[in-house]
């Protein structure tokens, strides 16, 4: 890791004294460089929110313009030098350091691809092309930058923690470019008084109160979220050999979902359904639920109950859990119709709770249990087409498959493990919200 960030800092150097080189016009004033430093050290303490659970800082609009209106070697100097956050346990040194040195290079090298861009002198909509081209630069620059730190510090191959996290931030980035390019033109053709500051500063600030109406969204999904966080661990403080279960299966469970055509809505309450979908365990006594032998046949009328007592657990708060109790009543069902509580078969079992239920079995299948030794995620794939149309949608299980045969981080256990628990922190990177924890960003990283 250290070596990685001492080529980032010889990286920076050069690509810095490589920007010196280009053409410029004036030197920037300092009154300039101030402001846009200040606005970067207040924008690096809060991010927007934005729909689809994705947040981004301000330091990303901010370094953008600031590509636009300086020469090209002064971006990489703002967006290194202009930011606070205060060094302790979460932000060691050696993170901000890093932080520094890609949001350095990401602006550098965004400011390269500008200035390159902006020669061609295009006209009409093509004129767009140099804002275009620089906040894509930006883009793969920062998360290629961050995803690597991950690749290090977790071994998980890039290729996954690049598709589960961040191939579709690209969006958000490139729907923020024109507030980027809009700030600048502020700046330079003031709409208020003569100086271009106050248009930007009544904008920055319009742009944090709106933030508000978000952050209230975002703190009630935060408490719902703790909510499960906490039936989730007094479940996994109980059986830790079964450590993360619900949260592999919810990763699973949002993919099959994906894959079956469900938006994104859906996908979220699948999540919540999955993690909570064995809670009825708690209320399962130890000797039974960690026994480490087969169990007695009244052993397993017990452990069958965990579907009924989940449904009562949650009673109390039944109005936010409303859609997801299928999830929790129903994941023991069988296509055939043996399975339990109820018995029922083929679709009069909810979707969800068929989707997790295959969640649940190749997991398990794979992770072990007390008295099995685990099986490799060939011999469990090979299980769920063996039982599919008897225990499990053959529909389905054919969509498991293909999501499958694409090597999904989820399928070997132990990749997962270690992704999930990976010791660098992603909060510089728009990240995924916790609900959607199929995601490295998990909360020991964020
Ligand atoms: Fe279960
Ligand atoms: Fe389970």
């Amino acid at each position: 890791m250290l070596v990685y960030i001492f080529s980032l800092v010889i990286a920076l150097v050069g690509l810095f004294y490589g920007l010196t080189l280009l053409p410029h016009e004036n030197a920037p004033r300092v009154i300039d460089l101030l402001f846009w430093g200040s606005l970067l050290i207040w924008s690096s303490r809060i991010s927007i929110q934005l729909p689809f659970f994705a947040s981004i800082s301000h330091s990303f609009v901010i370094h953008l313009a600031s590509v636009v209106l300086f020469p090209a070697w002064i971006p990489p100097i703002l967006a290194a030098v202009f930011r606070y956050k205060k060094l302790d346990e979460f932000n060691p040194w050696y993170k901000d350091l890093f932080n520094r040195l890609q949001f350095g290079l990401s602006a550098g090298l965004s400011a390269l691809a500008w200035h390159l861009l902006s020669a061609l002198s295009l006209g009409g909509i093509a004129s767009l092309i140099p804002m275009i081209g620089a906040s894509l630069v930006y883009f793969i620059a920062n998360v290629s930058l961050v995803v690597y730190a991950i690749h290090l510090s977790s071994n998980v191959a890039i290729r996954k923690i690049w598709a589960t996290n961040v191939s579709w931030l690209s969006a958000s980035y490139l729907l923020l470019a024109p507030i980027a390019l809009f700030l600048a033109s502020a700046y330079t053709k003031p709409l208020v008084g003569d100086w271009g500051g106050f248009t930007v500063l009544v904008f920055m600030v319009l742009l944090y109160f709106s933030r508000f109406y978000w952050d209230e969204k975002v703190k009630l999904e935060d408490s719902f979220n703790a909510t499960i966080d906490t039936l989730v661990q007094a479940l996994d403080a109980k059986d830790t050999f079964t450590r993360l279960h619900s949260e592999r299966v919810s990763a699973i469970s949002v993919d099959l979902a994906k894959a079956k055509g469900l938006d994104e809505a859906d996908r979220r309450k699948i999540a919540y359904g999955a993690r909570i979908h064995d809670i009825g365990k708690v209320g399962i006594p130890d000797d039974v639920l960690l026994k480490p032998v087969r169990l007695t046949s009244q052993e397993f009328e017990l452990i069958k109950s965990h579907t009924t007592r989940g449904v009562e657990i949650l009673k109390p708060a039944a109005r936010y859990f409303k859609e997801v109790l299928p999830i929790v009543l129903y994941h023991h069902e069988r296509w055939d119709g043996r399975g339990y509580p109820e018995g029922r078969a083929g679709d009069a079992i909810p979707l969800w709770a068929r989707i997790v239920c295959i969640a649940d079995a190749y997991e398990a299948m794979t992770a072990g249990r007390s008295y099995s030794s685990p099986k490799s995620p060939e011999r469990a794939m090979q299980e769920l087409e063996d039982l599919a149309g008897d225990q499990f949608d053959p529909e389905l299980v054919k969509l498991f498959k293909e999501i499958w045969l694409q090597d999904p981080i989820w399928k070997d256990r132990e990749v997962f493990l270690r992704s999930y628990t990976s010791p660098v922190p992603l909060s510089e990177l728009p990240s995924l919200s916790r609900s959607e924890s199929a995601s490295v960003t998990s909360k020991e990283l964020s």
